[in-house]
């Protein structure tokens, strides 16, 4: 009963920190298990068909895109990166985008704002919003870190909110859930869609490393619609029962438009890792277009058989996504806010945004591509320490990721030149990190954090994450200087196409 309790309660179970409480729900009746099934697939039709009535109302001639009209035809607008598969020195030709094309929508809560705070060391060019559970203006002096006010212009934060929930609610796993779901489109409707390109998404405790986040998105179009992540839950069996696990290269997944690679023309067992989902490019990702690859019986008639989105086939929010403009432009907040709200039935912010984007956006899962062909490229939270299983109520999950301390061992070597081949691959693709506060404490060895000076007015709780953070900023900006260029204030480091003296010094170093 208990697995079945759980495998119904599609949560992302330990991170994000103490204030989203988790719920043990033992009181959930198995027997709601199917019928909410069909509740999901009955809410699924009835808003689908309400948003298609609205939009047939609302007249033809402004032809917004749902999922269920025919894709539109996309021509790739920069041919000339078609051809470029990611690695370090073929796609650092010419950057696109630069860091103020990007926004970086956190979500986090009052009480871990020095989480944000330390963050800001790698958001530097970028503006960031951030989803608190109560105004910031309502914020007392003494409920600020020491130093945040005065660096918000400069960081260019703006804040948004939206309450937490009643945590004996039980549609929800924990408060910050539905803060979680809404933080992204919160941040699109206060910023404006015109005014970024992509959104960086992630919790507080997720470190971003934007060099490479600018590498990423420099072969795709931001007016595709994209939802890019290659950390996926997906069910995995053990034994006889099905535990969960992030990331699974079983998770579906498109490449991105127009994405080419020279491995993805050999036979695809032999690069790819099996059993993997049979993953190919996709103008944008539709359910449809995961329906023509289907090679793990996921769908009858292009309908989701069992697994999905939402249903234990979810993004990892602590892993963090890259979402583009595009994706906004289909579909109204209101209609989000809606949809989130009026959910009848349980979830986790992770399975719950993943939902949301399918429904109301019709939009899936992207995977990068270059990690997709390599088996030791992870590029949103890469891991070497195997599964974790850190509580009881992990006990049915496997987390693959979360090793802030790998990213920095490598990190270190690369410094010191001693990374090797694999290494600075893995490096060179990294894009996220996830730190997961509330374990952080097992990361970091005590006599470091109390050599740590940054530390003093940080509270305990929060000060081996922000140490990390720290770390993980200040090593990667060394590693950057020495494979990009070394100062962070010429073009590359704040996204400006470089010097073809830079690439040639990165590709010899
Ligand atoms: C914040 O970012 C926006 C968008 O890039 C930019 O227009 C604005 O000038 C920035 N503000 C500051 C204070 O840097
Ligand atoms: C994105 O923001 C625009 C305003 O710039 C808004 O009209 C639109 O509804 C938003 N999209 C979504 C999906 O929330
Ligand atoms: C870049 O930094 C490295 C190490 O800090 C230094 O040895 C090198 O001279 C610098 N190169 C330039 C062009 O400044």
């Amino acid at each position: 009963m208990a697995s079945r309790r759980s495998a119904f309660e599609a949560h992302r179970p330990t991170e994000n920190g103490e204030h989203l409480v988790s719920e043990d729900k033992t009181s959930q009746p198995p027997a709601a298990y199917r019928p909410s099934v069909q509740l999901t697939s009955m809410t699924v039709v009835v808003v689908f068909c309400s948003i298609a009535a609205i939009a047939f109302l609302a007249g033809a001639t402004t032809g917004p895109v749902f999922w269920g009209d025919v894709p539109p035809k996309w021509e790739h607008p920069r041919p000339e990166n078609r051809l470029k598969t990611g690695s370090w020195d073929s796609r650092r030709i010419q950057s696109h985008y630069a860091r103020k094309d990007i926004l970086v929508a956190m979500v986090s809560s009052s009480n871990r704002l020095s989480l944000v705070q330390s963050s800001r060391k790698w958001r530097k060019g970028m503006q960031t919003f951030i989803a608190l559970e109560k105004p910031f203006e309502e914020l007392q002096h003494d409920e600020l870190p020491r130093g945040f006010k005065e660096g918000i212009e400069e960081h260019n934060e703006t804040f948004g909110v939206f309450e937490d929930l009643n945590v004996d609610d039980p549609r929800w796993h924990k408060a910050g859930d539905i803060r979680a779901v809404m933080t992204p489109f919160m941040a699109n409707k206060t910023i404006g869609t015109n005014n970024f390109k992509y959104v960086l998404y992630g919790d507080d405790d997720t470190v971003f490393f934007p060099e490479n986040v600018l590498d990423l998105v420099n072969g795709l179009d931001h007016e595709m619609p994209y939802f890019m992540t290659d950390c996926i839950w997906f069910p995995e069996k053990e034994g006889d029962r099905d535990i969960y696990v992030h990331p699974d290269r079983k998770a579906p997944r498109c490449l991105p438009c127009g994405y080419e690679d020279p491995l993805m023309h050999r036979p695809w067992g032999s690069t790819v890792p099996q059993p993997s989902w049979n993953a190919t490019p996709a103008c944008p990702c539709t359910q449809e277009a995961l329906c023509e690859m289907d090679n793990l019986n996921m769908f009858t008639d292009c309908n989701w058989n069992y697994w999905r989105p939402g249903f234990w086939y979810f993004i990892h929010g602590g892993a963090g996504a890259i979402m583009s403009q595009g994706l906004f432009l289909r579909g109204e907040y209101d209609d989000v806010q809606h949809y989130v709200r009026s959910k009848g039935y349980y979830g986790s912010g992770d399975s719950t945004i993943t939902e949301t984007i399918q429904v109301l956006l019709g939009i899936l899962p992207t995977d990068p591509g270059y990690g997709y062909f390599r088996r030791h490229i992870q590029s949103f939270d890469p891991g070497w320490k195997g599964a974790q299983i850190k509580g009881i109520e992990d006990e049915d999950t496997r987390d693959m990721g979360n090793d802030p301390v790998g990213v920095i061992t490598r990190l270190e070597k690369a410094i010191a030149g001693t990374c090797g081949d694999e290494c600075e691959d893995e490096l060179a693709h990294i894009v996220t990190v996830h730190i997961r506060n509330r374990y952080s404490k097992e990361d970091v060895e005590k006599h470091d954090l109390a050599k740590d000076k940054a530390l003093k007015h940080v509270p305990k709780d929060h000060r081996p994450a922000v140490h990390l953070h720290h770390r993980l900023a200040d090593l990667w900006q060394q590693y950057a200087a020495l494979r990009i260029g070394n100062s962070t204030s010429n073009d590359m480091a704040l996204g400006g196409p470089p010097e073809a003296g830079d690439i040639t010094k990165a590709a010899s170093v």
